[in-house]
């Protein structure tokens, strides 16, 4: 899958240069549930044919929870072997671990000195944190904003797929990015926005009957990727149902209309279509909804599971996938670096 590096990578056939650039960080806590898979990863699948794509494993922001040796190295590897297995291509996408690319570091560095106190502390996600975890509020997590734009605008990226969590974090980017090109009255770094690609983004709800899927709202709410079909199926029969329609063609209440939006999304139209008919003709038994929905989840996601078990016990490709990326990174990551240094002000002797 992956050649050698030196020439395969100034000669990278996947690199267009006339395509705008993405850049995105996945945050390296945790699995791929089906909210991250069909929110977001299925995406980045698209993407990669149609970009210049940058997708890396954020471990140097995750520091600021302060992880263990061995859980960051876990987390990072498990996220790693998740992506490549969803289909990521590392001839495609250049797909790399943050704390592999000092350069970003450096970059930091210098956006840090022309980011103000106060427009970090009214940062939104800041302001979550603090309240969050009192205790813990480091320089880090107050400059995780920075770090962000550092990211992106290395690759001089343009479009950046994430949520609206991430809104203000984009436009502290556009901030930072615009203030250097001021300060040094440079027209350097272009300006960085939210993308999203193909059609709207499904939204992938839990099971606990409120709001999306993700892997914080409490146990069994998620569906991993790398779960065992025993797993999905015990998640699926415990999620939350009401005692069922009394009335034909009623609306369904939100936990019900969530695993109709589900199974929308894992199984056939046919399937999708018999069981809204037996809702609307109240003869619906939520048991055997469910568990054509745990079957459907199952075999939407074998594929994945097989290759997530076979890539996690292949050192030697993890080893190249990740040096590749990191070449491929650095070689774009560097060359900013070099141009910032110039403009900065930093000159050889
Ligand atoms: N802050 C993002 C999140 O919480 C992760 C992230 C870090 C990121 N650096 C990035 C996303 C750069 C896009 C671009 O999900």
């Amino acid at each position: 899958m992956v050649r050698g590096l030196g020439e395969a990578l100034l000669k990278n056939p996947y690199f267009r240069p006339h395509m705008e650039t993405v850049v995105s960080g996945i945050r390296s806590t945790g699995n791929l549930h089906l909210g991250n898979y069909y929110g977001a990863v299925q995406n980045f699948v698209k993407m990669q044919n149609e970009y210049n794509c940058y997708f890396f494993i954020a471990d140097l922001h995750s520091l600021t929870t302060h992880p263990t040796p061995a859980n960051l190295h876990a987390n990072v590897k498990q996220v790693l072997v998740e992506y490549l297995a969803a289909g990521i291509d590392p001839e495609k996408a250049t797909i790399y671990v943050q704390s592999d690319v000092p350069e970003v570091t450096e970059l930091y560095l210098y956006l840090n000195m022309n980011a103000y106190m106060g427009e970090l502390e009214r940062a939104t996600s800041f302001k979550d944190k603090v309240r969050a975890n009192p205790d813990n509020v480091n320089a880090g997590l107050l400059t995780y904003p920075v770090l962000m734009a550092a990211d992106i605008i290395i690759h001089k990226a343009t479009k950046v797929p994430v949520g609206k969590d991430q809104e203000q974090h984009l436009e502290m980017a556009r901030t930072f990015g615009n203030r250097f090109n001021r300060l040094y009255n440079h027209d350097y770094f272009p300006e960085p926005y939210a993308f999203s690609f193909g059609e709207s983004l499904v939204k992938i709800p839990g099971l606990d009957g409120a709001g999306k899927m993700g892997k914080s709202e409490g146990e069994g709410n998620a569906i991993f990727l790398s779960d065992t079909p025993e797993a999905i199926r015990k998640k699926v029969m415990r999620a939350k149902t009401d005692s069922g329609p009394t009335e034909e063609n009623q609306t369904k209440p939100q936990e019900i209309q969530n695993l109709f939006d589900l199974m929308k999304v894992v199984s056939t139209p046919d399937t999708l279509a018999h069981f809204d008919h037996l809702y609307n003709t109240c003869a619906i038994r939520y048991g055997d909804l469910k568990k054509q929905l745990a079957e459907d989840m199952i075999i939407a996601t074998a594929p994945i599971r097989e290759k997530i078990n076979d890539i996690a016990n292949d050192a030697p490709l993890l080893r190249q996938v990740a040096r590749y990326g990191a070449a491929k990174a650095r070689e774009s990551a560097s060359k900013t670096i070099r141009e910032v240094r110039e403009i900065i002000g930093f000159r050889k002797f």
